[in-house]
């Protein structure tokens, strides 16, 4: 096994960890019935595992008003660190009255279970339309991001926190998830996986939907420059309409079978909630992938984009906004990948001569619609064994 220094975590020289200790945890079960209590979103209980397992590093719990005014204004946390989106819990005014700072609250789930600690160190009201349009660059309601900011209560909640358990279940809901507790490979872990593998340089990708052609077509040119591929589809909470985890996930795992080298890979769930917020979050999952220990993350098109509200390389541009030594993982990015008719492959404009006709590529809802009437999109778009799994689940009535 090589040596390496490996990459250092965000924003400080540790990984955090959150998690209670077997003691800990025994000393707030005792005090559960006398802790006041507040219920999480799915995002909540998502960000607070994200906290507690060292992913949103140097990040120990909920926002102070000093750094949520920063990363708003400038993508900074108070001490100058990079940071694009805020952490916030934010309850209703009637929640967060009688909570007096130096309490310490108990965090429930969505369905009443006790998930986790809160050291309450401040309360603040703050502005949404200023966060709407700061950070999701408008304050449209029908934007999914913006809709959840809308949808929180008028507070935010601040200081350190302690994840009860890191529990093998679904963060949206807390149900028992089948498959998800073989890809749970927490910042810790995927750094001593990656060590053990002599991986020197590993590259990171985030994705929300269903793989395709394009993502396998740029996570193998990026394969091609780096030791090894950290495939790390977000599980937390999406919209509506995305397709869900457990689908996505059987998708990577008919991939890995059949198209990707077993030993050059490895699939890991990231627990966190989609935002939507295009430029800001390719800057925030960078850095959490970074915590993760990957040294590359790749940047396509529209990354975490929704609708037409941010523009197709955006999220590509705005890191140009730091210097690359602060955000401390290389952007890999990608233009815009199709499958070229001309030259028989995949390619995007840099790569091939085609015309726009010669060109294969699908929207998501086309996709979708195709998948609803039971139609397989052509093996240009999607690999056929993952098209008859999406097929399958469109039909099971997912
Ligand atoms: S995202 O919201 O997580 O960004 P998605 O899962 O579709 O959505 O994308 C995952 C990554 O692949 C992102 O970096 C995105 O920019 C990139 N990507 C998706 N489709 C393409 C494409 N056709 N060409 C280039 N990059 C793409």
């Amino acid at each position: 096994m090589s040596k390496r220094k490996q990459i250092l975590p965000h924003g400080g020289k540790v990984l955090i960890n959150r998690l209670a200790t077997p003691e800990q945890r025994e000393a707030f079960l005792g005090m559960a019935d006398q802790l006041p209590r507040v219920m999480l979103s799915p995002r909540g209980v998502s960000d607070l595992v994200m906290i507690a397992i060292g992913g949103f590093s140097p990040l120990k719990g909920f926002m102070e008003q000093k750094d949520y005014e920063k990363v708003v204004e400038d993508m900074r946390l108070s001490s100058g660190v990079p940071w694009s989106i805020p952490i916030t819990l934010s309850v209703r005014e009637e929640v967060a009255e009688p909570l007096k700072p130096g309490t310490v609250v108990r965090l429930d789930d969505p369905e009443g279970k006790f998930v986790g600690i809160l050291e309450l160190t401040q309360k603040y009201p703050y502005d949404k339309a200023r966060e709407a349009i700061k950070v999701y660059k408008t304050d449209e309601t029908k934007h999914p991001g913006v809709k959840v900011l809308y949808e929180e209560g008028e507070i935010n909640l601040a200081g350190p926190v302690w994840l009860l358990q890191r529990s093998r279940r679904d963060p949206r809901c807390g149900a028992p998830h089948p498959l998800f507790p073989l890809y749970q490979i927490d910042p810790e872990k995927s750094r001593a996986m990656f060590l053990a593998k002599g991986w020197q340089t590993v590259v990171g990708f985030q994705t929300r939907n269903p793989i395709h052609r394009a993502h396998e077509y740029i996570q193998k040119c990026a394969l091609e420059v780096v030791d090894g591929l950290f495939l790390h589809p977000l599980v937390g909470a999406t919209k509506s309409d995305d397709i869900p985890a457990e689908v996505r996930m059987r998708c990577y795992e008919i991939m890995l079978e059949h198209y990707f080298p077993q030993d050059r890979v490895i699939l890991a769930i990231n627990p966190a909630a989609m935002r939507y917020a295009g430029p800001r979050e390719a800057i925030f999952h960078a850095i959490v992938r970074k915590n993760y220990g990957c040294t590359h993350f790749i940047v396509g098109r529209d990354h975490a984009g929704v609708g037409d509200y941010y523009g197709t390389y955006d999220a590509q541009h705005i890191f140009n906004q730091f210097s690359p030594e602060e955000i401390g993982i290389i952007p890999m990015k990608f233009e815009h990948a199709f499958y070229c008719k001309r030259t028989g492959q995949m390619a995007t404009t840099k790569t091939s001569p085609s015309s726009k006709e010669e060109r294969i590529h699908l929207s998501g809802t086309k996709v979708r619609e195709m998948l609803r009437r039971g139609e397989s999109p052509p093996p240009q778009f999607s690999r056929p064994e993952v098209a008859a799994e999406l097929i399958k689940a469109m039909q099971s009535g997912m």
